[in-house]
């Protein structure tokens, strides 16, 4: 398996996967029409993840064998996996005037020394940042990415005990940035924030001058409201699962829990953003974000999405991962139903496209 984390070239079929800790999306993608020609989302087992790394291999690789099994898929192909969360570390690095051949060395130093790993021990990506350094235009910005290799492998295995090819990988801010970028003209004067909210986990990936220049994760997702109505309620999961999804059917709404979201949750969900939104303004004040889209099941959360806008002061959309995909009568169901959850899958696969 090659690390893989921007865009570049595979010959065979790709059938993309997102491991969700809430559903898996499986996704492959007619080259010549745009046809969306496999697409599959089920939940992912429970407890298979925790804290953000693959806690059961068994029943995770089995799951995945019988999905992908199911789809029967008749030409040859190889997966391209994306990763987010634990084990995944994206920074700007400011690189002096040096020749371009040093950069790849300069990258490995710095990123051992900022990130307290070996080399040997991180798989690394790079990109170098176009026109961002206005005081010192004769530096360079880049943005590395790298994955612990321990985490490579774990995703590695999965596929492995089922005799599946995996080719690339990808991570899911990449994956989120595809998606954005092959549905949507952005603007080269425009900054734009993309926010994938998932069940555990947040993809915040800032887009400037057409390229990701900063990403990161937070550990909160759809899963903070229902723990948090299990606690208040002291009902199991599911049920709290069940009260949460019910506040966003008309009439259907206990008023308790629609206005413990509203007046309480929503608030502290959005104080996690802060700091990484600080960080991003103090690395790069000359970009303020103006335009947010938005992805994944947890934008569906009863009034979080006017507190989203309410916090960064911006116009907020939601991303269509599908508008310029055709899908066959037969996933035009799925299409409407998973628009929401599927932009990093929508992403990965798209990648034949390329
Ligand atoms: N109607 C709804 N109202 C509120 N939340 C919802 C609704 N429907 C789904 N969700 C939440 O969306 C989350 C799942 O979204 P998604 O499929 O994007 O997550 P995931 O990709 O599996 O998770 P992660 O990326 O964090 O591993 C769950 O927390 C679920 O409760
Ligand atoms: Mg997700």
């Amino acid at each position: 398996m090659v690390l893989n984390l921007f865009k570049k070239q595979s010959k065979k079929q790709i059938i993309a996967l997102d491991i969700g800790s809430h559903s898996t999306k499986i996704m492959s993608i007619e080259k010549e029409d745009h046809l969306v020609k496999d697409f599959v989302v089920a939940p992912t087992p429970e407890n298979v993840f925790q804290d953000g790394l693959i806690s059961d291999e068994e029943s995770l690789s089995s799951f995945i064998g019988s999905q992908i099994g199911a789809m029967n898929i008749e030409d040859e192909f190889s997966v391209i996996l994306g990763i987010s969360g634990k084990g995944m570390i994206s920074k700007k690095i400011d690189v002096p005037e040096i020749d371009d051949h040093m950069i790849p060395e300069f990258v490995e130093i710095e990123a051992e020394q900022e990130l307290f790993y070996n080399r040997d021990e991180m798989e690394l990506d790079y990109q170098i940042l176009e026109g961002l350094n206005f005081k010192k235009p004769e530096n360079k910005s880049i943005f590395v990415v790298t994955v612990l290799k321990s985490v490579v492998k774990s995703y590695n295995k999965l596929l492995d005990k089922n005799g599946i090819q995996c080719d690339v990988l990808d991570t899911n801010f990449g994956a989120l940035f595809n998606a954005f970028e092959f549905n949507y003209d952005i603007e080269e004067s425009e900054n734009y924030m993309l926010l994938d909210i998932g069940k555990t986990t947040t993809n915040l990936t800032v887009v400037v001058k057409k390229q990701v220049i900063f990403a990161r994760n937070i550990n909160l997702g759809g899963d903070f409201f229902t723990s948090a109505i299990q606690k208040r309620m002291s009902v199991d999961y599911n049920m709290a699962e069940d009260l949460k999804i019910s506040t966003v059917k008309e009439g259907e709404a206990p008023q308790d829990i629609v206005s413990l979201i509203e007046s309480t949750l929503n608030k502290q969900f959005i104080e996690e953003f802060i700091s990484p939104y600080e960080l991003y303004n103090g690395l790069f004040p000359e970009q303020p974000i103006n335009k947010l889209y938005l992805a994944g099941g947890g934008i569906q959360t009863i009034g979080l999405i006017s507190e989203i806008e309410k916090f960064f002061n911006c116009p907020v959309k939601i991303l269509d991962p599908f508008l310029k995909l055709e899908f066959p009568l037969e996933l035009k169901k799925h299409k409407e139903d998973y628009k929401r959850v599927s932009s990093v899958v929508t992403g990965l696969a798209l990648r034949s496209l390329e």
